[in-house]
């Protein structure tokens, strides 16, 4: 899609995407003072008709527009609505759900990998503030769980010389980008703190199977804050209609595998993703486009 016609689609959808007057200022009020869970659920959200689930990409129709509208109507409360070339060819509304192709894969979900805790996209220089999933069809099992493990609840369970200890520890980031593939791991010598900011509210970047530490010792506390963010991570079972706002800088999420049928009825999730730091983007790499491709450094 070009720019002039996602500047359209965004417009409609912010003039008429369906939020009620609460919803608009729930989402406000999460973007201007956050919570202590790092996420906002608004359930039973107007998504339109539904057509059945599709099981390739190519089978990808959707006539009812109401969902995406809504989905970007509330990206854009939340900041701008970015893609990146990687993620489904740059579109602003990426579909998740399982295809056919590749579910000869080893593990039950292969199509779409979120088993471990991770903040999005954490190697990324153009790193999403807010991930924003809708749900247009719960998987008829409910078995896929979504977790959020937020940085607030974590740092309760560490000692103050860990806090410091991940403000100050480099981790290598690695990239899972290559080409226009997702999941391979490539150094591309990102190295960065797991905490960041504000230490008396620290944000949060994590992704263990993507991180290569320097020492034993920072293995060994990376593996320790793991467990952690598990223990305090809170389990959700989005259903149809579930608007799910993710803080991706105070939190990391999963989700649990899940069955497929590939007969129409298999779960189906909208995704956007927001920054909130658009003109310092275009500042710094001298353009407007808000599509990226990979940005190691700023
Ligand atoms: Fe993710």
């Amino acid at each position: 899609m070009d720019q002039a016609r996602m500047n359209d689609l965004i417009a409609t959808s912010i003039a008429s995407g369906g939020l009620s007057q609460e919803h608009i200022a729930e989402i406000i009020q999460f973007r201007v003072f956050g919570n202590r869970r790092g996420f906002l659920l608004l359930e039973n959200m107007p998504i339109g008709s539904i057509p059945r689930t599709p099981s390739r990409r190519d089978d990808l129709g959707k006539p009812d527009t109401r969902s995406e509208k809504l989905l970007l109507q509330a990206t854009a409360l939340l900041g701008d609505p970015i893609g990146y070339v990687q993620e489904s060819e740059g579109s602003l509304i990426n579909n998740f759900f399982p295809q056919r192709s590749q579910a000869s894969k080893m593990s039950s979900d292969s199509f779409d990998t979120e088993l471990d805790l991770h903040t999005e996209n954490a190697f990324h220089a153009v790193q999403p503030d807010y991930l924003v999933l809708l749900c247009l069809r719960q998987d008829p099992d409910r078995q896929a769980v979504t977790f959020i493990s937020s940085i607030d609840s974590i740092i309760e369970r560490l000692p103050s010389s860990d806090i410091h200890y991940f403000f100050h520890e480099p981790y290598n980031f690695l990239s899972d980008y290559c080409q226009r593939e997702k999941n391979c791991r490539i150094d591309i010598n990102k190295r960065q703190t797991v905490l960041y900011g504000d230490i008396a509210s620290p944000y949060f970047r994590f992704d263990p199977y993507f991180m290569v530490a320097g020492s034993h010792q920072a293995e060994s506390k990376l593996a320790m804050l793991r467990d952690i963010a598990w223990e305090v991570a809170e389990p959700l079972t989005l259903r149809q209609g579930d608007l799910l706002i993710i803080d991706n800088r105070k939190t990391a999420h999963a989700r649990s595998a899940f069955d497929a049928r590939f007969d129409g009825t298999d779960r189906w999730i909208q995704r956007t993703f927001a920054v909130c730091n658009r003109r310092f983007l275009v500042e710094r790499l001298g353009t407007h486009n808000q599509v990226f491709e990979l940005v190691a450094n700023l």
